[in-house]
């Protein structure tokens, strides 16, 4: 559903009426997990913003605090728990201070009533598709005392949103995050995703198209175009054509884009990024097992061979392409031989970088009634093997570019003091001199660690 500009109008109108209550007051937004929920952090930012307070990263300070969450493994969950435990010690200091929760904890059903009432200092919760409401969501909870709750109830072929034209805070000056699509229609068995954060739906290309534009125009450098499943973009043309017309603006910059399922990678895709040359070469493409029979209990509708012949061809036919994929080791039932699947696919492959996950049961999806689970020491030991098989392919792959001159994109200094910064591949650079933060060097490749390449600014 696409929320009408009238509401985004009203709502804008709320956030006005709210700049004195909020004048000289700031505000912190936590965000846990993906990069789409990064981009979810930036608006409802923006929407406070709007409201009148300003950003601060300082909890000791904060009049408001939200913790944006994730809930796609328990490890993600403990954490936000964690530190909602530690956030009463600030409540009680400063009662008057406002604490909220969304993202897709918020958005569990099991867990609304469980987190209103563990944590009665969480003044209020809201759901995934309750952003543009930001402003509305402050004013009710100001005027009532009481404990608030924003969540959709509607069934997921219905529950989902689109708003334009609402305010965002990027916490970047040169990098950008971009959604084209929200939501996810795949349901792999193990996810609890397309439960959180709704149905499939994709923005108007011309709005995506004016957003990259004036990303662009302000001297953004590294755009990424996000969704769930970015191939199942369908607005009025399809992913691969919305790419390529975000690669065609003027000037120097990269867009690339996070994340594709493997059934829908489609030729036109791997085309448009070897062809297009501010496309950046980074191909995130999951593969999740290596063996046919767990991929099928996993319900991800490919199979290893095709999983492989895409991998390959990408690797093929785009120049110095940077691949990387996600795995999951421990799936119930997974027995060694079929982990054994994943190593031999890894090796085959020879990822980048490889983000490998224990599996983690999600209440209320298919996987999590499964029996077969595997011991969590087995799940452990599977985890270190296939990591350190990685590292070793990820050390060679790093090896292999040696000698050869990347342009990055300068990230200033990290923490030691080193100028740093992004390949088109996204790998991290470290170089010897001094560059400012968002101007593209070139850099010549005199070393090479594991997840790290160093090297010299060529003048
Ligand atoms: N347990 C472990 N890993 C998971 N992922 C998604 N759900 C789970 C789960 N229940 C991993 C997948 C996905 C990545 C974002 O997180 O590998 O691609
Ligand atoms: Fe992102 Fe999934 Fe975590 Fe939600 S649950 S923040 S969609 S990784």
């Amino acid at each position: 559903m696409k929320i009408t500009q009238q509401e985004i109008l009203a709502q804008a109108a709320v956030a006005e009426s709210l700049r004195p209550v909020f004048a000289g007051k700031k505000a912190m937004v936590r965000t846990f997990g993906c990069q789409q929920n990064e981009a979810d952090g930036e608006r409802i930012l923006g929407e406070l913003v709007a409201c009148g307070l300003t950003p601060t990263e300082e909890l000791a300070e904060a009049d408001v605090v939200i913790l944006n969450t994730c809930a796609i493994r328990e490890h993600a969950e403990q954490r936000v728990l964690g530190i909602i435990g530690s956030m009463k010690k600030e409540k009680e200091k400063r009662p008057q201070m406002l604490m909220g929760m969304c993202g897709c904890m918020a958005q569990e059903p099991h867990r609304q009533e469980q987190l209103m009432q563990s944590y009665p200092f969480v003044d209020f919760l809201f759901g995934t598709d309750m952003h543009h409401r930001v402003p509305g969501i402050l004013k009710e909870v100001l005027s009532s005392r009481r404990q608030k709750q924003f969540v959709t109830d509607l069934p997921h072929s219905e529950f989902g949103v689109i708003s334009e034209g609402t305010p965002v805070c990027r916490d970047s000056a040169y990098k950008a995050k971009v959604s084209v699509m929200y939501g996810c229609n795949n349901f792999c068995s193990y996810c609890i995703v397309p439960y959180v954060r709704g149905h499939e739906r994709s923005r108007d290309s011309a709005e995506v198209l004016a957003e990259v534009e004036g990303l662009v125009k302000g001297g953004y450098k590294d755009i990424m175009l996000l969704g769930q499943n970015v191939n199942s973009y369908r607005g009025d043309m399809d992913f691969p054509a919305l790419l390529e017309k975000c690669a065609s603006f003027e000037g120097e910059y990269w867009v690339r884009f996070m994340t594709s399922h493997p059934k829908d990678a489609s030729p036109a895709l791997v085309r448009v990024m070897a062809e297009q040359q501010r496309v950046a070469k980074h191909f995130h493409l999951p593969f999740q097992s290596g063996n046919d029979r767990i991929l099928s209990a996993m319900n991800r509708k490919y199979n290893r061979e095709q999983y492989l012949e895409k991998a390959l061809a990408i690797k093929e036919r785009v120049k110095d392409v940077s691949l990387t994929s996600d795995v999951i080791v421990g799936f119930p039932t997974e027995t060694e031989k079929e982990f054994l699947d994943t190593v031999e696919l890894v090796k085959q492959v020879g990822f980048d970088m490889l983000y490998t996950f224990i599996y983690s049961p999600r209440k209320g999806t298919v996987a999590e009634k499964m029996e077969g689970r595997i011991p969590h020491e087995e799940q452990v030991r599977r985890f270190s093997y296939l990591s350190e098989v990685q590292n070793e392919i990820a050390q060679k792959n790093n090896d292999a570019l040696v000698g050869k001159v990347l342009t990055v994109l300068s990230e200033g200094a990290n923490e030691k003091g080193v100028p740093t910064g992004r390949s088109s591949g996204n790998k991290i650079v470290t170089f010897d001199t001094p560059v400012p933060r968002g101007q593209f060097c070139k850099v010549e490749i005199h070393t090479a660690k594991q997840y790290a390449l160093g090297g010299k600014l060529l003048k």
